[in-house]
């Protein structure tokens, strides 16, 4: 098929690589020229397992094309996502100033049917609004059709989960566009959910707004844990047996950040609050997560007593692993604190240090976890990358000023870090 993905970012990049992997002719277009300039060469913009592979092979094979005209990749394709970015607004809402002018330019150039696939995360009722957006512009009488096709990549497995998703997504109202949409995700022989278009809108917000209630749910436990002395890894293992409640996301730290989860929460309680409706659990959930990271700095200063002038030594700035996004990534947060408190800070990330320089000042930026660790009154684990998994300890004890470790993540076996002689805090383990 035919297919032209209009905004380059994250969730344009990958869809547009997958879809030409699985054979399909697909233009990518951003209104970056330098990142576009980039994008001809094989060069991304990203850190994302697989995709660098996949962009420069079929590159290669002629089935993928970058571009900054949305004429040429209107006028050549019969299928257009829109994939551009929708950053929140002071009040909370998705800023959708670009899918609006996204489905102006598509209307002013369409020269016969076209189906405009909305995939950027929007608020309920977005597809409407981009059907009469393009009705008010089209020139000719040409036909089209709008469908919301949500897409629920995660980072760091983007190209697994577009390619091997749970479930497939598609809002649908013509039997045409119905049709044209299971041609193009047939071959991935997943499970296709075919809805009405505001249910598929909704799906996505009340998807990432669930998941998000069940880290700040398993977050809430683990501070009843620390009162009494029991273990969150115990409870969320005792309660993902009931099938019911099932294993994942439920992995107790210092809170949940990224791209998504923090816009899509707030994004999905301004919408119910202006169609009438207090979503308080979604308030709760987002407070939670604040209060997370309040939490653990609380027990830093438990520890340390006097924060100003002690070297603390961050290991992980990505929001999560295997990814080099810094968006509200809880790591970055506890550091502005801590900095704003007066400590010094060293840290490393396997891959998010180049972008980090040009959020966080006055830091010292260290070539592996121990350079970190030198001199420093505390280690704060803050993001899981595997290689943190299996640290040398012993160096560790040497190197460090005092042996404490912050666990923000539960990574470690609290009773094997203690039996090496560190004062160890994990999150939920109960008081030290
Ligand atoms: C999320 C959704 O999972 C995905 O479907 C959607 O398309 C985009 O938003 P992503 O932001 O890439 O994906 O990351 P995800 O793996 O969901 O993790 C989000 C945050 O939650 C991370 O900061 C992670 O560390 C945290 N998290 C996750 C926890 O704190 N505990 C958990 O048990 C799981």
């Amino acid at each position: 098929m035919k297919i032209s993905i209009i905004g380059s970012g994250y969730v344009g990049l990958v869809s547009g690589a997958c879809f030409a992997e699985l054979g399909n002719q697909v233009i990518c277009v951003d209104n970056d020229e330098k990142k576009i300039k980039s994008l001809k060469k094989g060069i991304i913009p990203i850190f994302e397992p697989g995709l660098e592979e996949l962009i420069s092979n079929n590159l290669k094979n002629r089935r993928l094309k970058f571009t900054s005209s949305i004429k040429e990749a209107v006028k050549a394709s019969e299928l257009i996502f829109i994939a551009v970015g929708t950053p929140p607004l002071k009040d909370g809402d998705a800023d959708l100033t670009g899918v609006e002018n996204v489905a102006r330019m598509i209307a002013q150039n369409m020269d016969g049917y076209r189906l405009i696939v909305e995939k950027s995360t929007v608020p309920v009722e977005t597809c409407a609004w981009i059907k009469k957006t393009i009705s008010s512009y089209i020139k000719k009488k040409n036909k089209f059709d709008v469908v919301s096709n949500p897409e629920f990549l995660r980072e760091g497995s983007a190209i697994n989960d577009f390619m091997r998703p749970d479930r497939i997504v598609v809002g649908v109202e013509s039997p045409k566009a119905r049709q044209l949409m299971m041609q193009l995700y047939r071959p991935l022989n997943r499970p296709i959910l075919m809805t009405n278009i505001k249910s598929a809108e909704l799906i996505k917000h009340a998807s990432n707004a669930f998941l998000a209630t069940k880290i700040s749910f398993i977050n809430a436990v683990a501070r009843v844990c620390d009162k009494v002395g029991a273990n969150v890894k115990e409870v969320a293992e005792g309660m993902s047996l009931d099938n019911r409640i099932g294993k994942y996301f439920l992995h107790a730290g210092i809170g949940y950040g990224g791209s998504c989860f923090p816009k899509d929460l707030e994004a999905f309680i301004t919408i119910a609050n202006k169609l009438g409706y207090d979503f308080k659990i979604l308030k709760a959930v987002r407070d939670t997560n604040e209060e997370q990271k309040a939490f653990v700095i609380q027990k830093i200063k438990d520890a340390l007593w006097i924060i100003k002038d002690k070297t603390i030594a961050v290991l992980g700035l990505s929001f999560k692993p295997n990814t080099d996004d810094l968006r509200s990534s809880p790591s970055i947060d506890l550091i502005n604190y801590l900095q704003q408190e007066g400590a010094k800070i060293r840290v490393f990330d396997p891959k998010a240090m180049e972008k980090a320089r040009d959020v966080l000042k006055d830091i010292v930026f260290c070539a592996d976890p121990y350079q970190a660790a030198k001199g420093s009154d505390c280690l704060i684990m803050a993001t899981e990358w595997n290689e943190f998994k299996e640290l040398d300890f012993l160096k560790l004890k040497k190197i460090m000023q005092q042996p404490l470790i912050i666990d923000g993540r539960n990574i470690y076996d609290p009773k094997i870090i203690k039996k090496l002689g560190f004062t160890y805090i994990g999150v939920g383990y109960g008081k030290e």
